[in-house]
């Protein structure tokens, strides 16, 4: 189906954005690589053709002002269009809100909701000439708080908000917007502190057997945005939080109440 389009990917070195990519390529998809670790990328390009033609990689932060723009001037003048565009890059600043400062709250917002807004608005042009599709990843945290929760998920809220919006003003050009809202898939993000540092020895705090693999959830993602879905909530237990957010919010706040009791669900490593 994704034959010979182009494909952007944000936060393509790791994670869910590295398994778009790969799942793309195997799709029949040319892909652009955009994250800040380009040595990653640029392996990840190679494995993925880009002595063909079919795979470049391009260092990209989504914090910094004017780089999204240049990711996608490049991917045009390369590839002569874009079809599809995945906004993914993020992470998580964790912690209870009398810990957190208004920096850490800052820089949540800078990648997680500014990335996405630069990313977005950078591509609209190249969408717009293609009818193409916009792909952004929130998270379940975009329907549910947890305690320890709040940057992040006000993050995701944010989001979710923006993807609403966006959708209805590019309904007329043609543009789908596609909401993708997973619950725990296999990724670096629960051994990245709050600050983005990874910490390769950490041990993710998430059982295995409660994560989605994450070329499964590449898999489904690619089919929701292939098929211009409005939203796709992934796993069981995301479906379980977004139905009683939704649903039940007063059972939501008892069970955040006793979790709360408990101390904060997903425990991840303390910046040095
Ligand atoms: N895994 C989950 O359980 C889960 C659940 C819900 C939502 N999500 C969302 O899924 C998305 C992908 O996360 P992941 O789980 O795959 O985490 P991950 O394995 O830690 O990967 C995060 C990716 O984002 C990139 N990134 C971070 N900051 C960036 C910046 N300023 N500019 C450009 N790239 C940046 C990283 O690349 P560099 O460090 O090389 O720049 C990396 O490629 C995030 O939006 C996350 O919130 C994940």
């Amino acid at each position: 189906m994704a034959d010979g389009r182009v494909v952007v990917i944000t936060g393509a070195s790791a994670g869910i954005g590295e398994a778009l990519a790969r799942e793309y390529s195997a799709r029949g998809a040319r892909t652009v690589l955009v994250a800040r670790r380009v040595e990653r990328i640029a392996a990840l390009a190679e494995s993925l053709g880009a002595r063909e033609g079919r795979s470049l990689a391009m260092a990209g932060d989504v914090t910094v002002d004017g780089d999204m723009e240049a990711v996608f001037e490049r991917s045009r003048a390369h590839f002569g269009a874009v079809d599809t565009v995945f906004a993914n890059a993020g992470f998580g600043v964790d912690g209870f809100v009398e810990t957190l400062s208004l920096d850490d709250y800052r820089r949540q917002f800078e990648t997680n909701v500014f990335g996405v807004i630069r990313t977005a608005q950078a591509a609209l042009p190249a969408l717009r000439a293609s009818r193409g599709r916009l792909a952004v990843v929130g998270s379940v945290s975009g329907y549910l708080v947890q305690p320890g929760g709040t940057a992040y998920s006000m993050s995701k809220f944010a989001v979710r908000a923006f993807c609403d919006g966006l959708r209805a003003e590019m309904g007329p050009a043609g543009v789908s917007v596609t909401h993708i809202a997973p619950g725990f898939v296999t990724s670096d993000i629960r051994r990245t502190d709050r600050r983005g540092a990874l910490h390769d020895d950490a041990k993710d705090p998430v059982p295995t057997w409660l994560q989605m693999p994450a070329e499964e959830a590449a898999r489904r993602m690619a089919d929701a945005t292939d098929r211009r879905r409005p939203e796709l909530v992934l796993t069981g237990h995301g479906h379980v939080g977004v139905w009683v957010a939704r649903h039940a919010p007063a059972l939501l706040r008892g069970v955040m109440g006793v979790v709360a009791r408990r101390g904060m669900p997903v425990r991840k490593p303390r910046p040095e």
